[in-house]
């Protein structure tokens, strides 16, 4: 469909839509803002770089509607699949929705390709106006990604954020490569990791679970991360951390191993303590080549990535 021909006009903002809790976040980066809406956010403009945020909605249009009819008019005219962001009027974005085809999504099985078709995102801002992105940058509803859990294998859930990583970037460990898994206790990352067919070190000063322990292509190592020499193991495929430390020391770790050269891609968890230290935050976001982001699985947490 041209431009002209869907309903409604173009907005020339970005809609960005923090996770649950992180606004101010989002707010901190994107500077100046049209709209608050909860956590939904209206920005001027093409999309601004940002780490906190779930969803992007791309080039939103302003539709206005004198029925509920006409809402779901416009919408299907545009494409089948839409996910309800309600914001206000609540009772009729409902009424919208259930005229809309029913999008229900079953838990993803990991590891499998995210959906492929198109998802928009719309609300409602009052009675007679409506906003639609037919694009958005999850292929989730709202940047939610629900995946058909393993509650027997791993020890604990942060394996999740790991499977989340793997899934976002479309790429993970092959078989045969070598992983190195820093902060592994109990061992929900190296249980990933080895699940790939990938042999894994662990490195942690706490013991791993007897069961993570016992795998086969694993070897532990019951000792600090920031003491381990990037010489004192072969050169890794995968270096993965999720080190409980201010995100200043894993900066220097990670620029220690960059400069080695001896970690041919990183995944590492940011976890911050109180205050969101947005500096270090951009520090990494401004390493060549990699990227920062929040995913579903993080907590107060952004995940840095570098292929
Ligand atoms: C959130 S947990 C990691 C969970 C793990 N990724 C999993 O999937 O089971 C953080 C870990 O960082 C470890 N840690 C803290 N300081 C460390 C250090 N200096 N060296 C290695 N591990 C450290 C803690 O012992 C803890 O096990």
């Amino acid at each position: 469909m041209t431009d002209s021909s869907l309903p409604g006009v173009p907005t020339g903002w970005t809609g960005y839509l923090a996770p649950e809790d992180r606004l101010d976040e989002l707010l901190t980066e994107l500077g100046e803002t049209i709209a608050i809406h909860g956590h939904l956010v209206f920005a001027e403009g093409p999309p601004r770089p940002a780490a906190w945020v779930q969803n992007v909605w791309y080039e939103p249009r302003r539709i206005p509607i004198q029925s509920i009819g006409d809402g779901v008019r416009a919408l299907k005219s545009i494409q089948r699949n839409w996910a309800l962001f309600p914001v206000a009027v609540h009772g009729r974005a409902k009424l919208i929705e259930e005229q809309l085809p029913p999008v229900k999504p079953k838990p993803l099985a990991f590891p499998s390709a995210p959906p492929s078709a198109p998802l928009g995102s719309w609300t409602l801002t009052d009675a007679n106006t409506l906003i639609a992105a037919a694009r958005c940058s999850s292929p989730f509803r709202h940047g939610e990604v629900v995946f058909a859990e393993n509650r027997e294998a791993p020890p604990n859930r942060a394996y999740l954020k790991l499977w989340d990583a793997f899934t976002a970037l479309g790429v993970r460990p092959a078989p045969g490569e070598l992983c190195l898994d820093l902060g592994a206790s109990p061992g929900g990352w190296s249980w990933v990791l080895h699940e790939t067919g990938a042999r894994v070190i662990a490195v942690d000063k706490a013991p791993l679970d007897p069961r993570i322990t016992a795998l086969p292509r694993l070897e532990f190592r019951q000792e600090s991360a920031f003491g381990l020499s990037p010489d004192a193991v072969e050169p890794v495929d995968w270096l993965c951390s999720d080190v409980v430390c201010y995100p200043a020391r894993l900066l220097t770790l990670v620029r220690r191993w960059l400069e080695s050269g001896r970690a041919r891609r990183f995944v590492c968890t940011l976890k911050f303590q109180g205050e969101t230290d947005h500096a270090t935050a951009r520090e990494f976001a401004a390493i060549p080549g990699s990227r920062l982001m929040h995913l579903f699985h993080n907590k107060h947490e952004l995940t840095w990535i570098k292929l």
